[in-house]
């Protein structure tokens, strides 16, 4: 038996935030933020913590499933932007929606945190260690980006999509298949400089602004094309699969050139290809869970459908996971 999808939503903070708000703001232009990365707006947040994002996407799930919070009996979290360092905002979100039967831990897998949360989350139900799994990808970005740095504030949102995982009656649908790779040698070229245990807080951290995401552009740019276009065309070669079994290639939204090049190597058509990165920007972890709640919501999925998802982030992380939809769009009353 495999692990399925039973339900999915998705919340973003009601703040949107254009690229002319940036362009008033710091030297860049609305012209270059599109043609280089495909964003056009965002969603920020600026109170409260990532778990408040969190509520109501994990509450719509709930209720699209006609269960209660007491009905979960594992959370797990993929993010890099918690509450708090401690304790995991798992635990915080399971107090804030009563979830009081359900264990759980965040995961950091940065950008490719949903797809290792999936996977990891896949064989706790295909194992039975838990029944009813609430899976949720999200990052409150702004809370780590650096409002003066033009290159990396505005490629960044905020937002979370939640999903529930149970086990499925048969072996023909859920998550049948994945590729998960890392290479920590990917460190220099992104991370957050301090914060950690290696570099704790201090005056001078925060002087000197190394608390925020720390970006080279082009050399995490050449290393994303060539990932994750070489998992999402790999996992369809092992698959058996060409491009017409693909109904929906479900990319991380960095950067609209990353997922051309990826449907490109895929060989796959640009209707094909689910965007949603002109309205919300990357949103780290929630970039995956949000782009299929909404093709779920336009009633874009339906059983039996193939959907091959893919990501690149931090560490690096970077990864594919084959899923055979069977969440069928109840009927509108
Ligand atoms: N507005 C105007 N100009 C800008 C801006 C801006 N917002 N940002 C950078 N520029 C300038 C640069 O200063 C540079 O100017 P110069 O030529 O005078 O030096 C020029 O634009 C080109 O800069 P590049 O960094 O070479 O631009 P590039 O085309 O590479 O685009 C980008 C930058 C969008 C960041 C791209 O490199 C990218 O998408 N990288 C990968 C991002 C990614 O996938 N990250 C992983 C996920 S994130 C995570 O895991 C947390």
């Amino acid at each position: 038996m495999k692990a399925v999808i039973t339900a999915i939503a998705h919340h973003v903070p009601e703040g949107v935030y254009d690229n002319s708000w940036f362009a008033q703001k710091i030297d860049t232009t609305d012209e270059w933020i599109r043609t280089r990365t495909g964003i056009t707006e965002r969603h920020f947040a600026f109170e409260g913590g990532l778990t408040d994002i969190i509520v109501p996407a994990a509450e719509a799930a709930l209720q699209q499933r006609g269960i209660t919070a007491e009905d979960i009996d594992c959370i797990i979290i993929a993010t890099v932007t918690p509450d708090r360092i401690f304790p995991s905002s798992a635990a915080i979100l399971q107090r804030k929606i009563g979830a009081k039967n359900a264990w759980g831990f965040d995961l950091a897998g940065a950008c490719s945190g949903f797809l290792y949360a999936l996977v990891t989350g896949a064989k706790l139900i295909e194992s039975g260690a838990a029944k009813k799994l609430l899976l949720i990808g999200a990052d409150k970005m702004s809370s780590i980006i650096d409002f003066e740095d033009r290159a990396t504030c505005v490629l960044f949102g905020d937002g979370a999509g939640a999903v529930i995982l149970e086990p499925g009656e048969s072996d023909d649908y859920g998550v049948m298949d994945h590729i998960l790779r890392m290479d920590g040698n990917g460190e220099v070229h992104l991370h957050q400089k301090a914060g950690g245990s290696m570099r704790p807080p201090t005056i001078e951290t925060v002087t000197n602004r190394e608390h925020y995401v720390y970006q080279e552009g082009q050399a995490v740019f050449k290393a994303a094309v060539k990932g994750m276009a070489d998992v999402s065309y790999e996992i369809m070669e092992r698959n058996h699969m060409t491009a017409d079994d693909v109904t929906w290639l479900v990319p991380h939204q960095a950067n609209l050139r990353i997922i051309d090049a990826t449907a490109e190597r895929m060989g796959l058509s640009k209707e094909k290809v689910m965007i949603n990165i002109d309205r919300y920007g990357n949103t780290t972890a929630g970039t995956i869970p949000i782009c299929m709640s909404e093709l779920y919501q336009t009633h874009s999925v339906k059983t039996g459908d193939y959907l091959v998802l893919s990501s690149f982030g931090a560490g690096y992380t970077w990864g594919s996971v084959l899923l055979r939809w069977s969440l069928e769009q109840k009927e509108q009353a």
